[in-house]
């Protein structure tokens, strides 16, 4: 026997501490009703450590010291979300609301009568938590909706969020979703320190959570006053989904996960509105920032059948509050030039505090809007600012008008190539003809091609591209991928290391996915989200560039404004010489093994291993194969999700240890019928 063993009382005493103090967690974070006080914690937590150090044979995973336990990291690993996190739509005002719930009814069918679970809508920072059999293996920040960060070692310094949940029946896997805030107390206090250590001060709760979350080293984050409150489920295996969006958040809570407070159940639309209006009049009171309320349609059976457009799910909803305004001077208006050539009007302002933030320009829109506005240089205008939203002048304010204002005009030719301007009928964009020729336009477009979401060409800055585009050494795209070296020596601070830093992220970028070179060409209205649809719908380029109106019109979530501009695209030959000449330059992307149209698992891997109870495995494959997927014999890191039967042996451990999703039968038995449109 091990001398050094702990005796069975010390065995005992560190188990008691960890329920004691997993318990006090609770009633703080959960329940709202603190038992001890902080410095009791303290204690209790420190006695704990003692044990752990005497005796580490005694630490278990879960235990609340192991919070802080991971070494700073060199950089965060990319997750890809097991059901891609959605946002949410906005309503600007009541009316807007009111059509929301109208467009709810119209969908259900007229004798739908849906009631809306009401929150607050937090103005922190989504994430995403994976419980595997009850206990936290990964935590992520929503990313792109599909892939996240890993942040991990960061969320579980969070005391809010329970590293193991209660109950004896956990879920076999589940993804909660909810947002880190830090609380206004908090923050201050952060920035109060900072201030006098003369560090760097955030600009808002919001930011400093975001900050605090994206450090490498998580005694940082676990030093932060960082919150947690859970709003909702993604992927859940295991557990019978409830019928109800409250019923939902009351067995999070049950799991130990915080919920909100203000959790309320509407039984109609003018109950949410009572909501809204109660929740903006308690705003001033909250210890933490809010930005509006969220609405989902309560039942789930209905959320299922409402589903989701593009980014965002119909059954859901966010209302705004009203926006923060505040007054300052209109010093200018400078005329911008975007990547299509629209010319934006934006306005100079004497730097003012709204919102959150500093705002010295806004946007002015288009000239309609500078008429309706009836603004003057000079002006003292109204600035308002929400949210991410950019901000916007208001309204001027005509009795403050200083004498010898003057009219702001709109320039007669483009200000970056005074190429002429032309305005489409119907539309009250003034766009620049000069097309290609116009160096706004050039940089505009190079920019989002080699941006991060786009092609990914590392290095390739803005001040770059304007030297670039100034030489005349990149016209369009294409010219890229024939930049020499000496060409970027050439320009003004580049040394060898970074021009062959440059020439090496421009090949990297060859090598890309389709989705990316989509949204990287630019066409209007196609965002990252319609670019993946695109890609995976049509598996190729050539199948989506022979792709005629009609069938564009024919797919989910794509609306009929974005299927006109594919189309018209695609159909414009100029486009299709730079789409040949970025082919001929090397650009390739992995091509679907066939076009499966619009099959649902199309290019997914499945294996089925174990033994189903309700179907053999030859029809479980069929339906599967039927849906789009293939079925494999083995499990490797391309397997998509393995559906395990009972007693399944060797394929389920290879998958828990590569980390492929696991489902079970009821899970499939779901899944193929939602995917079957059922
Ligand atoms: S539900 C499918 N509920 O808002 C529904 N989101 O604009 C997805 N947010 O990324 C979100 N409070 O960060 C939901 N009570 C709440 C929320 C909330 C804040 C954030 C969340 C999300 C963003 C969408």
């Amino acid at each position: 026997m091990n001398a050094k063993a702990a005796p069975a009382a010390l065995r005992r005493e560190a188990a008691a501490l960890r329920e004691q103090l997993q318990s006090h967690n609770l009633r703080y974070y959960v329940h709202d009703d603190p038992q001890i006080s902080d410095a009791e914690y303290d204690s209790l937590l420190r006695r704990l450590q003692e044990i752990e150090a005497a005796h580490p044979e005694l630490k278990t995973p879960d235990s609340p010291t192991q919070r802080v336990g991971a070494a700073p990291l060199a950089a965060f690993e990319p997750v890809r979300h097991l059901q891609p996190m959605l946002s949410l739509g906005n309503a600007f005002s009541l009316e807007e609301l009111r059509q929301f719930d109208r467009r709810v009814r119209e969908r259900l069918g007229a004798d739908a009568a849906p009631c809306y679970a009401c929150e607050p809508k937090f103005d922190g920072l989504a994430v995403n938590l994976c419980y595997r059999d009850g206990v936290l293996v990964s935590g992520a920040t929503r990313g792109d909706g599909e892939t996240g960060e890993d942040i991990t070692a960061n969320l579980r310094t969070l005391n809010a969020i329970p590293l193991r949940l209660q109950g004896s029946a956990p879920p076999h896997l589940i993804e909660v979703r909810g947002e880190v805030y830090m609380p206004l107390r908090g923050f201050a206090e952060l920035n109060a320190r900072a201030e006098r250590e003369g560090e760097k001060v955030f600009v808002n709760p919001r930011n400093a959570a975001a900050g605090s979350l994206r450090q490498l080293d998580p005694r940082v984050t676990a030093a932060r006053p960082l919150r947690f409150c859970a709003y909702g489920v993604g992927h859940l295996a295991g557990w019978p989904e409830p019928d109800s969006q409250a019923r939902l958040l009351e067995q999070l809570r049950h799991w130990g996960l915080p919920i909100s407070p203000l959790l309320e159940v509407a039984f109609d639309i003018d109950a949410a509105i009572a909501y809204f209006q109660r929740l903006e009049a308690q705003r001033p009171n909250l210890d933490y920032a809010i930005d509006g309320a969220v609405f989902k349609v309560d039942r789930i059976d209905w959320q299922h059948r409402l589903g989701s457009a593009a980014r965002a799910p119909r059954w859901a909803i966010a209302c705004k509050f009203a926006a923060e305004e505040a007054a300052t001077k209109l010093e200018g208006v400078e005329f911008q030039v975007g990547r299509t050539g629209t010319l934006t009007p934006v306005a100079r302002l004497q730097p003012v505090f709204v919102g959150g933030v500093t705002v010295a320009n806004a946007t002015l829109h288009n000239a309609d809007e500078i008429e309706r506005l009836g603004v003057r240089l000079g002006d003292t205008v109204v600035v308002r600012r929400a949210g991410d939203v950019i901000p916007q002048v208001v309204r001027a304010v005509p009795e403050l008008r200083p004498e010898g204002a003057r009219q702001i005009r709109f320039p007669d030719a483009c200000p970056a190539c005074a190429s002429p301007l032309e305005r489409a009928p119907g539309t009250v964009a003034v766009r620049c003809t000069g097309g290609l020729v116009c160096p706004a336009q050039r940089r505009e477009s190079i920019r989002h091609f080699a941006s991060r979401e786009a092609m990914d060409i590392e290095g390739l800055g803005e001040k770059l591209i304007e030297q670039l585009v100034a030489r005349d050494l990149v016209r369009t795209v294409v010219d890229l991928y024939r930049l020499a070296r000496e060409q970027l020596l050439s320009l003004e601070r580049m040394a060898e290391k970074s021009a062959d830093n440059l020439l090496a992220a421009i090949d990297a970028s060859r090598q890309t996915t389709l989705a990316r070179f989509l949204y990287a060409l630019g066409i209007r209205e196609v965002g990252q989200a319609t670019a993946r649809i695109l890609a995976g719908e049509f598996g190729s380029l050539d199948a989506l560039m022979a792709a005629d109106a009609e069938r564009l019109q024919e797919l989910r979530d794509i609306g009929p404004v974005a299927a006109g501009h594919v189309h018209a695209f695609f159909d414009n030959p100029d486009n299709r010489a730079v789409i040949a000449a970025l082919r001929g330059a090397g650009i390739t992307w992995p091509e679907a093994e066939r076009a499966t149209g619009e099959l649902p698992l199309a290019g997914q891997s499945w294996v089925l291993t174990g033994t189903l109870e309700s179907l053999t495995r030859e029809q479980a494959r069929e339906r599967l194969e039927a849906l789009g997927a293939s079925v494999a014999g083995s499990v490797s890191r391309q397997t998509r999700v393995v559906v395990a039967g009972s007693r399944a042996g060797s394929k389920l451990t290879k998958a828990r240890a590569l980390g492929v999703e696991v489902i079970d039968e009821a899970e499939l038995l779901r899944r193929l019928q939602y995917n079957a449109g059922l």
